[in-house]
């Protein structure tokens, strides 16, 4: 059997995405093992959702440091303690430092709700609902030094519906982003993901 992709999800909230990537591993269609969890939020619903499977946990506050490159430097340590091959960003609502991409080159992903480059940044969702696009969707693309500005791997879209609420449209982005999350770390297991400048190639 071929070896496991290890993974290290980052999350400070709900984590639903990291839920996916869970139930996607236990179905088997995602083939790769989550070594370890970690939350800059105590309190994140995310944290009993990876203790209801086993899954390991660290919390790292961010009061706990300094500065960011301090966090970091903690961060890198603990993803390296657990053999991470891929940086799973799910709901991770920090910045991370050019030292964190020169750690784990071309290995970090993440997931925004809009289809990107539009609407970066926080509250995506009612960006794009408040701005009155018709269509909407998720984006997950690989980590660079900006915010949300990173090499494309996958979209869906949405429709955004006349009686929808930023509220009805992010719950259907967010299902949107269950399906792909899963889908795009899949195929970074199987090696079929090609950077090129800014294009990321699906290699058959
Ligand atoms: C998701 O909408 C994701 O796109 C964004 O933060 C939210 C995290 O949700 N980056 P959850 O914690 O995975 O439920």
């Amino acid at each position: 059997m071929a070896e496991l992709l290890n993974l290290g999800v980052l999350i400070s909230g709900n984590g639903s995405n990291l839920q996916s990537i869970i139930d996607h591993i236990e179905q088997g269609s995602l083939k790769a093992v989550i070594k370890i969890v970690v939350s800059n939020n105590p309190d994140a619903y995310g944290i009993t959702r990876a203790q209801k499977h086993g899954i390991p946990v660290v919390v790292i506050k961010n009061s706990d440091f300094k500065n960011k490159v301090g966090f970091d430097a903690e961060l890198i340590r603990i993803l390296k303690d657990h053999q991470v091959d891929l940086v799973v960003l799910a709901g991770f609502m920090r910045i991370i430092t050019p030292d964190f991409l020169k750690a784990f080159p071309g290995r970090v992903m993440n997931i925004h709700p809009a289809l990107l480059p539009s609407f970066p940044g926080l509250h995506a969702q009612k960006q794009a609902f408040d701005y009155g696009v018709k269509v909407s969707g998720c984006t997950v693309h690989f980590v660079d030094e900006g915010v949300d500005t990173g090499p494309i791997i996958i979209q869906a879209s949405v429709p955004v519906l006349d009686d929808d609420t930023d509220d009805t449209l992010a719950a259907r982005i967010l299902k949107e982003e269950h399906r792909i999350y899963p889908e795009a770390i899949q195929l970074f297991a199987d090696g079929r993901l090609e950077i090129s400048g800014r294009k990321v190639f699906i290699r058959k």
